[in-house]
């Protein structure tokens, strides 16, 4: 059941699909009043959600902010990262949910005051308050679906692997990447292009120099089986002769400062401006104009930069510059020292800037940082909207950097700039349920790790996990060491056992996304979502179910040979090295200390439940549908069922019963 209620004035966020009539108050399970609720813990509750956040799959003991934040650096004492994903679940004494629909700044207390209490503090009073009440954890996640729309849906390609970097800067850095690849039979579905193919970093453009045939080179990769996906950018380059900048401009399409003036921050391109996402005419305008690409032969985007990040205004650096005029030439004492310091470090995504200038909300202009976290849902959505019109009835890729709950019908979202830390991985471990709670279902981290030198053992860990999270990319920054797969020599063989173990699964996996997208399901979830009456399973803050019939118990500490790994229920063990070559053994209930070497990746099967695999191969494409499957299975009676799904991975015509095929292992 969800109940709905209604404060103040809100301004619209178009994130509910579904409207419920507003209820009358009191307001069920909480206390307090619309500028802050409370709720006391009771000892044994735990606290799931709030989609990408630091720390653990359990909320509780930090304190989190709802903000889109443009911030590397992702520590434990961060409040925010890039998402703002306003539900959480309470499972406990009671177990309910809730979700804000508000496109403000939210602060949640989930017992760092007080380790018993969780506060719940919007910036305003103007939103709608849901509370959802259900049989289960999962139950409530379904119903929050059921009330803001169905997932994204990716085309099946992009369940394949893909290799980024920020530095492919010409043609030539692409093939290469290609080749190394193809050269040492990696699978590879996807090369993704950072700003470097852009000329300055103006979005919708192409370097000429660089990049001089970019629909020959689309082309050429294509018939390697592998697709070119460009990133696009928030910020629009200031520049009198770029056709999107000429255009925004004459059409009144960015965002504006209280004098009328658009607003111009500074980020990759340089100076740019920002277009008003939240003005429909605006987001068909930009949403057309990733057409400029796709005519190139180009069939997905990432959306980057839009929380938006701002690295400094015009304003701001007035500002800054005043400062260090002011203390130029002084003896800095310690406090003109840090002073000068945070006048330079503070220039970034400064509130400053989110409060001066405005979007245009049905016709009434709206501060920005009051409605800052609809910015890069919008983009999104612009994109998603376009894409259904130019191409009616097929699927895009599209994933974003920035998001709130709504976007996650038009994209998936990455986990942004992490750093290559084995910290990090657990960390990626952690985030995925409560991402996929709040409707991103297509996710994943940077494989790998972005920032920092990453070392080969890391990049093997983190793909082995990466091979069950739906959106598997290797990416890292401009001046780290180079990680693309075929750099480790003496990797490389279980480097490709485990791709090819990947696209093996894909007959598994993409039936599982499917189904939890058309069902409203969670692809990946916390171990408590299946076995909420056990203890020992709630406090599993490591290992992860990945749809009905598997979990996983990924190695994520350096020089581990083993990791202990805590069963519900008996499961059988596959130890795997390869698709083909494992050990399998039935473990019973309880803890187990389980040796998994570097080349090994742990999968346990759940009783009564069946893995459907295929024959791996170079690219989603080429893989053979019509060979037969092998079943991996672990069947206590002998028989089991699996409900398989297949389409043609490109249309959205995904509700058409042949789609589904019921695989049967009898006893016999
Ligand atoms: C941002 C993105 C990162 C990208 C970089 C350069 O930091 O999060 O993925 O590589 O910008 O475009």
């Amino acid at each position: 059941m969800i109940q709905r209620f209604s404060f103040g004035s809100m301004i619209p966020t178009d994130t509910v699909v579904r409207p419920l009539p507003v209820q009358a108050g009191p307001v069920p399970f909480l206390q307090g009043d619309a500028a802050c609720w409370r709720y006391a813990l009771a000892p044994g509750d735990v606290v799931y959600g709030l989609g990408e956040t630091t720390r653990g799959i359990n909320k509780r003991g930090w304190h989190y902010a709802s903000h889109c934040s443009d911030d590397p650096s992702h520590t434990e004492d961060k409040q925010s990262l890039y998402g703002a994903h306003n539900f959480f679940v309470v499972s406990g004494e009671k177990t309910f949910g809730v979700f804000l629909d508000y496109g403000g700044r939210v602060e949640y207390d989930i017992g760092y005051t007080d380790t018993d209490l969780l506060t719940v503090a919007p910036a305003e009073p103007d939103y709608d308050l849901y509370i959802l009440t259900g049989s289960s954890a999962a139950d409530i996640c379904a119903q929050l679906r059921a009330l803001v729309g169905r997932s994204y849906i990716p085309p099946k390609w992009a369940f394949g692997f893909g290799q980024s970097r920020w530095g492919y800067k010409t043609e030539a850095d692409v093939r290469a990447v290609a080749k190394g690849y193809r050269e040492n039979d990696l699978p590879l579905d996807m090369i993704y292009m950072d700003i470097d193919y852009m000329d300055g970093f103006a979005d919708f453009t192409v370097d000429a120099e660089r990049f001089p045939d970019l629909a020959g080179l689309a082309a050429e990769m294509k018939q390697q089986g592998i697709r070119l996906v460009p990133i696009i950018d928030a910020g629009i380059k200031q520049k009198a002769d770029d056709p999107t900048c000429r255009e925004g401009l004459e059409k009144g399409y960015f965002c504006k400062k209280a004098d009328g003036e658009p607003f111009v921050g500074a980020v990759w391109p340089g100076k740019a401006y920002f277009a008003d996402f939240l003005r429909p005419e605006v987001r068909r305008w930009f949403g057309h104009k990733y057409k400029v690409l796709r005519d190139q032969g180009i069939e997905g985007f990432w959306n980057d930069m839009n929380e938006p990040a701002i690295f400094y205004s015009e304003e701001g650096l007035a500002q800054a510059f005043e400062k260090l005029d002011q203390l130029k030439g002084k003896n800095l004492d310690l406090y003109d020292y840090f002073s000068m310091k945070d006048a330079v470090l503070g220039l970034s995504n400064s509130a400053a800037d989110y409060a001066s200038f405005y979007h245009e909300v049905n016709g009434q202009p709206v501060r920005h940082d009051r409605i800052h976290n609809l910015y890069g849902y919008n983009m999104t959505r612009a994109a998603g909207e376009a894409f259904d019109e130019l191409r009616p009835g097929k699927r895009t890729l599209m994933f974003s950097r920035a998001s709130c709950i709504g976007a996650h019908r038009y994209g998936g979202i990455w986990l942004g700039d992490n750093c290559a830390w084995w910290s990090h991985l657990l960390q990626n471990i952690r985030q995925i349920p409560g991402v996929q709670m709040c409707g991103f279902l297509f996710t994943g981290a940077d494989l790998g790790g972005f920032g920092c030198d990453t070392t080969p053992d890391l990049v093997l860990r983190w793909t082995e996990f990466g091979i069950f999270t739906p959106l598997m990319r290797n990416h890292a920054a401009l001046g780290t060491r180079d990680q693309e797969l075929y750099r480790f020599d003496k990797q490389l063989p279980a480097l490709r056992n485990m791709l090819e173990l990947r696209y093996a699964l894909l007959p598994y996996i993409y039936s599982e996304y499917m189904k939890a997208a058309l069902h409203d399901g969670l692809y990946m979830r916390p171990l408590a979502f299946d076995y909420p009456a056990d203890a020992a399973a709630r406090q599993v803050e490591d290992q992860l179910l990945v749809g009905e019939s598997i979990m996983v118990a990924p190695v994520y500490t350096q020089n581990a040979t083993g990791r202990y790994v805590y069963l519900p229920e008996p499961m059988k063990l596959l130890r795997l090295r390869s698709v083909e070559d494992y050990d399998e053994e039935i473990l019973p209930a309880g803890h187990h200390y389980v040796p998994c070497a570097l080349d090994e990746v742990l999968l346990f099967i759940r009783p009564g439940h069946i893995v459907p695999v295929g024959k791996p191969a170079q690219s989603v494409d080429a893989l053979d549908a019509a060979a037969p499957l092998t079943l991996w299975s672990y069947l206590p009676d002998g028989s089991g069922e699996y409900l398989l799904y297949t389409d043609d991975g490109e249309t959205t015509d995904y509700d058409r019963p042949e789609h589904w095929q019921t695989l049967r292992v009898d006893a016999q």
